[in-house]
Formats: structure tokens, sequence, C-alpha cells
């Protein structure tokens, strides 16, 4: 062994340093090419930045944690598109902030269960799940029937991700609020899950 490297092993505060600069470097190689890779970056076909309604629905999944138990990506194995349809590419999420691809299933994937069930069926399966599907283990989400949406704070939202270069049009914005008046939080989070994955579903 040389003599710095043992210099360097036998100095902790030392070898963190080098600890540090290591993970860096490795981390910068992995996450920087993505930052500027184009086919990451730019919307697939037919994605657009969440309508108001839908993107408070994303904040109540987030806030709730749905992710906890349900990915939204679809692998690129046949067991998985024969199940949920064809598999996600990065080009979906690019509104998504953060993204929900995930790993945990412990209930189904949901990238594009939009359009599979009606709104009802939603409703009833988030007030008490065991009244659709019986065996199930998610819980109820009674609560978003009398919660009511935000909507100055969606407006908010809204320019502020257009600020960080979402496509959202003034106009949008100066309408956001009233687009999502009254709407409980229920209906925007039904929402949210009949938008997931329709445009390129094929369906
Ligand atoms: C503790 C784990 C768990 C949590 C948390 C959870 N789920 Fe589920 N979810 C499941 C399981 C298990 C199933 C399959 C059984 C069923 O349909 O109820 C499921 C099914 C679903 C389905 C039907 C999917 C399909 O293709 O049939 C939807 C939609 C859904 N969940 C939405 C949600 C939403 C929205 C939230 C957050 C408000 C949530 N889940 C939170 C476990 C969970």
């Amino acid at each position: 062994m040389s003599k710095g490297h043992k210099r360097l092993e036998k100095n902790i505060i030392l070898m963190s340093v080098f600890i540090v600069i290591a993970v860096s470097l490795g981390g910068l190689v992995e996450i920087l090419p993505l930052i500027f890779q184009d086919q990451v970056r730019t919307p697939s076909e037919g994605i657009k930045p969440y309508p108001p309604l839908q993107l408070a629905g994303r904040d109540i999944y987030v806030r709730e944690g749905c992710y906890n138990c349900h990915s939204q990506m679809i692998r690129p194995f046949r067991s998985e598109t024969e199940r949920y349809g064809p598999f996600s590419v990065a080009g979906e999420s690019v509104y998504d902030r953060p993204f929900q691809w995930g790993s945990k299933r412990t209930g189904p994937d949901l990238a594009r269960v939009g359009g599979r069930y009606s709104d009802d069926w939603h409703v009833i399966h988030l007030i008490n799940p065991r009244d659709v599907v019986p065996e199930s283990n998610m819980p109820g989400y009674p609560w978003l029937l009398e919660a009511t949406v935000d909507g100055e704070l969606i407006q908010r939202k809204l320019s502020v991700l257009q600020t960080l270069g979402d496509p959202y049009t003034d106009e949008e914005i100066a309408v956001a609020a009233a687009a999502v008046e009254g709407k409980t939080e229920m209906e925007a989070l039904v929402a949210y899950l009949q938008g997931l994955g329709l445009t390129r579903s094929g369906r």
C-alpha cells in the first residue's frame, strides 16, 4: 500500500472528504446527463400540464401518501404491459413535480388507470374500498368528501409552475381559481385519477 493511501485510510476526516468527493462525482455522472437530455425533458405527444382541478387532485394524492402503495410506472415487461398497457416513458412525466414513479406496489400500478372505472366507482372505492373490492386492504378516505379545494392556492401554483417553464397561458391562470371553485377534494382526486395515462394508452 502506498504511503499516501495509508495516511488516507488512517485519517477519518480526510477519508470522509474523499468519500464525499467520490460519491458526488458518481452522482453527477448519473444525474447531469438527464438534465440536459432532450428525450427526458420533452413532453411525449399529447402530454399537457395538468388542468387546475387535476393539479389539485395530484396534490391530494401526494398529501395522502397514495404513492406508498401505488407506483405510476409500467415497466417494459410483457407481464406488465399486458396488465397495465404500454410501458411508461420519461416524456410522460415532465409535468410531474415530483414524479410518482415508485416501485412499492401494495396495490396496482396507476399510471394508466384513467378511464378504467367510472367516477362513481372511484368515489365509492375511495370512501371505503371494501364496498367494491371485498378483499382490499386499501384504507378509506371519506374526509375528502368534506374538504373543498383552495382555488387561490391552485392559481398561485399554476403561476409558479409557469415560472418553472410549464406552458400555462396567462388566461388559463386567470381562470384557474374559478375552475375549481366549490369542488371537493374527492372530485379533484377523481379528476386526477381519471386523467392518468389516457394520452398514451391507445384507448
Ligand atoms: C395501504 C396501501 C394503499 C394505500 C395507502 C392506497 N391504496 Fe389504492 N389500492 C391498494 C390495494 C391493495 C388495491 C387493490 C384492491 C382495491 O382495488 O381496493 C388498491 C386499488 C386502488 C385503485 C384501483 C386500481 C385498479 O387498477 O384496479 C385505485 C384507483 C387506487 N387504489 C387509488 C388510491 C388512491 C388515490 C390512494 C390515496 C388516496 C390509494 N389508492 C392509497 C392499496 C393502497
